[in-house]
């Protein structure tokens, strides 16, 4: 008998710590514990027992059940721990979780995005240029003589040790012109300078879209059509473009780009102040002397070059009409654009 009773609490003490529910449990009980248990089979078998052994198998059937019974309840007890301890701590998993508010890019890399996307797709490829730039790059090499007005300090941000804050994109066809030989087609995108207080059509910081083509034969026929495909793509397809006579020292003739008025398409509304056109940017033929001083023979290329202002483009494709509205960072208009 000592050896069954031995066999059942081995049996015991493997099973029982490896269950994992009440319900595994509970069986385990009836089975050890219960009236019909194999421990209350042999206590009642007792009597079969010699006298000489008699108690001491009833202290060890008794023994024995104690035991168990420890470990039904031990294990018990890790069972509830473990479902009740997040409740405990007052943390109820049911409950869904509360939301976390989702950012989003700001409306300005959107678009911003979106216009690379559009030229990378025209076969332009995208070049990068530096902020800080020097007088050669941003004045000199695009041909502006040293009186002209957009020298003034009164215009541009001048850094010490005869740098400045680009002013425009356009150094950039220096930049790609000086290392590399025609044909050229890039866009070069990013952030320029001018000492402008705000206002609603003014940032003192705000980004450009430059492209420059050149090869040989190139002509301003070329320059309307990627212009108008562009146009087409960023705004609607019945978008269309024009321009207007216009000066920049680097480009010859030069033109400024407008187009069809986006909300009344030429019928003339406040958006564009009755005219029924949106001015863009500027535009042209790259003037010979550009072609020059970077190397390239003029009288074997040519090449258009424009710059659009990405605010403006922004403002009229998100109906915005304060370009304040892009750089204060007021979560209640970001929100309109996610
Ligand atoms: N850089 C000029 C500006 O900022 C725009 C322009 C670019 C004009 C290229 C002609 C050609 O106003």
């Amino acid at each position: 008998m000592k050896e069954q009773i031995q066999e059942i609490l081995e049996e015991a003490r493997r099973s029982i710590p490896s269950c994992v529910s009440d319900k595994d449990l509970e069986e385990l009980r009836i089975k050890y514990l219960g009236k019909k248990s194999s421990l209350s089979d042999l206590l009642s078998k007792i009597g079969t027992v010699s006298k000489e052994e008699r108690p001491q198998m009833g202290a060890l059937l008794n023994k024995t059940k104690k035991e168990i019974a420890q470990l039904i309840e031990q294990k018990k007890l890790d069972l509830h721990e473990k479902t009740d301890t997040s409740r405990a701590r007052g943390l109820d998993v049911t409950m869904p979780g509360r939301p976390l508010p989702i950012g989003a890019k700001h409306p300005l890399c959107q678009i911003w995005e979106e216009i690379e996307d559009i030229f990378i797709n025209l076969g332009f490829e995208v070049a990068e240029g530096p902020e800080i730039e020097s007088e050669y790059y941003n004045f000199d090499a695009l041909n502006t003589p040293s009186g002209h007005p957009a020298r003034n300090p009164q215009d541009t941000f001048y850094l010490k040790g005869g740098k400045l804050l680009r002013t425009q994109t356009s150094p950039m066809q220096i930049r790609v012109m000086e290392k590399f030989k025609p044909p050229i087609k890039i866009i070069s995108t990013g952030r320029c300078y001018r000492v402008d207080k705000m206002d609603p059509s003014h940032l003192p910081v705000f980004h450009q879209v430059e492209a420059l083509m050149v090869d040989e034969g190139i002509t301003m026929s070329d320059l309307k059509g990627a212009l108008d495909s562009f146009v087409k793509r960023i705004f609607t397809s019945d978008t269309r473009s024009r321009f207007r006579p216009h000066f920049f020292p680097f480009t010859e003739p030069s033109a400024e780009i407008d187009i069809l008025c986006i909300n009344c398409k030429g019928a003339g509304c406040k958006l564009c102040k009755k005219s029924g056109w949106l001015e863009m940017g500027g535009a042209g033929m790259v003037d010979p002397a550009v072609l020059e001083e970077v190397g390239y023979d003029p009288e074997k290329y040519t090449g258009y070059a424009f710059g659009l202002g990405i605010e403006r483009i922004a403002m009229l494709r998100y109906g915005i009409s304060d370009i304040r509205k892009l750089v204060t960072n007021d979560l209640r208009i970001l929100k309109q654009f996610q």
